[in-house]
C-alpha cells in the first residue's frame, strides 16, 4: 500500500468531527483552520504505525485524529509567536479574527485533542494520556526555547537541535508510538518507532527551516524569509554564522538581531551569504543523515518488510517536500 490510500480515512474522519457550535467565533476559527487542509502527516503516521501490526484500523482513527487536532491548536499559538501572515495560503487566523480568538480557540482544540483518546481500552488510556501529556509540555519547552533563542546571540548547534526535538520531533516520534500501541505493539517496536518519527521529525523541521529560506511561497503556504526576519536560530543561519568570513560576519551582524527597516533587504542579504557558504547542501546532508538514522530504527521494527514500505516512502517524501 502507498500512504496516500490511507489519507481517506483520516479525511472522512475529520469531515464528521464536531468541535461544538456556540459561540461561533471560539468554534469557527476550528472550522476554518482544519479547513484549510495541510499534509495531516501525524494521523498518517498513526495510521501507518498501527498497519505494521494488524489490519484493523478502526481503533486507531479517533487518537489520529487527536494528533492532528493538537498539532493545530499549537500552530493557531504559534502563528501569533511568530506573527505570520500566512497558514497554508490563507490568512493566519489572529490576523482574520484577532489574537485573543487564536488563543482561546487554540485552548478549546487543546481539550478537544483529550477527548478523542477517551474511546482507548481501560488497559491503554493510562499510558498513552502520560506519553501525550508528556509530548505536549515538551512541544511547549520546544516553543519557548525557540523564543528565547530569537534574542540570544550565543546558541550553538546541539542547543538548536535539541529545540527542534522538542518543538517539533517528539510530536512526530509520539504519532507513531500511539498507532504501535494501540495495536497492540511490543514496548521494544513502540520504542523504535518512537526514534523512527523523531529522527523524521528533526528531518523534518530542518527541511521546514529550509523552505523557509528557499521555499515558492505558493506551494509552501507560508511567508518565505519570516525566519530570518524574525532572527530565528536556525541551522541555516548558525552555520553561515561559524563559517562566515570577517566580511560576511560584518554583514550577518548588520542584519541579525537589528530592527528591520526593510525586511526583503534583510532576507535578501542573509540568504546572499546563505548561497556563498553553500548552506542549503549542508543542510540537506544533515537531513539525510537523520533520514538513515530513522531508517535503523525502522528495521528493528519486528513486523513484515511490505507493512514498513508506506512509512519508508512517507519519511522519503517529507524529506523531499515542498510544502
Ligand atoms: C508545520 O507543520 C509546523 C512544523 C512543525 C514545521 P506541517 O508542515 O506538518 O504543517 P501542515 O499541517 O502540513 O500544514
Ligand atoms: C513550529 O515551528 C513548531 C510548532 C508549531 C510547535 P515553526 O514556527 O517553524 O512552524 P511554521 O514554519 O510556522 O509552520
Ligand atoms: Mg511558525
Ligand atoms: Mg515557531
Ligand atoms: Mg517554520
Amino acid at each position: 500500500m502507498t500512504p496516500a490510500e490511507f489519507s481517506p480515512l483520516i479525511s472522512a474522519a475529520l469531515a464528521k468531527l464536531d468541535y461544538g457550535q456556540s459561540p461561533t467565533e471560539l468554534y469557527e476559527p476550528i472550522r476554518y483552520i482544519m479547513g484549510l487542509g495541510g499534509k495531516r502527516i501525524r494521523p498518517l503516521l498513526t495510521l501507518l504505525g498501527a498497519h505494521l501490526f494488524t489490519d484493523d484500523l478502526g481503533p486507531a482513527i479517533k487518537p489520529a485524529l487527536a494528533t492532528e487536532v493538537f498539532h493545530n491548536f499549537t500552530l493557531l499559538h504559534d502563528d501569533i509567536m511568530d506573527q505570520a501572515p500566512l497558514r497554508r495560503g490563507q490568512p493566519t487566523v489572529h490576523e482574520k479574527w484577532n489574537a485573543n480568538v487564536a488563543i482561546l480557540s487554540g485552548d478549546v482544540m487543546l481539550v478537544r485533542a483529550y477527548e478523542l483518546f477517551f474511546d482507548l481500552s481501560p488497559a491503554l488510556l493510562p499510558t498513552v494520556l502520560r506519553r501525550f501529556s508528556q509530548t505536549a509540555a515538551e512541544v511547549c519547552e520546544g516553543q519557548q526555547w525557540d523564543m528565547n533563542f530569537e534574542k540570544d546571540a550565543e546558541v550553538s548547534i546541539p542547543r538548536y537541535l535539541d529545540m527542534i526535538r522538542l518543538k517539533t520531533a517528539v510530536l512526530l516520534g509520539f504519532c507513531l508510538e500511539l498507532g504501535a500501541r494501540v495495536a497492540g505493539a511490543s514496548e521494544e517496536d513502540a520504542e523504535h518507532l518512537r526514534q523512527f518519527g523523531t529522527d523524521i521529525g528533526l528531518a523534518f523541521q530542518l527541511r521546514d527551516d529550509l523552505l523557509d529560506v528557499y521555499g515558492d511561497a505558493a506551494t509552501f503556504g507560508k511567508r518565505v524569509g519570516g525566519d530570518i526576519v524574525s532572527d530565528k536560530k536556525t541551522f541555516l543561519l548558525l552555520t553561515a554564522q561559524a563559517q562566515a568570513s570577517p566580511s560576511q560576519q560584518l554583514i550577518l551582524r548588520q542584519h541579525i538581531g537589528q530592527p528591520v527597516p526593510d525586511a526583503e533587504a534583510k532576507v535578501q542579504a542573509v540568504r546572499a551569504i546563505y548561497d556563498e557558504l553553500h548552506i542549503r547542501p549542508q543542510t540537506e546532508a544533515l537531513i539525510n543523515g537523520y533520514f538513515q538514522d530513522a531508517l535503523q530504527h525502522l528495521e528493528r521494527v519486528a513486523a513484515l518488510p511490505a507493512r514498513k514500505e508506506p512509512l519508508r516512502q512517507l519519511a522519503l517524501q517529507l524529506m523531499e517536500r515542498e510544502s
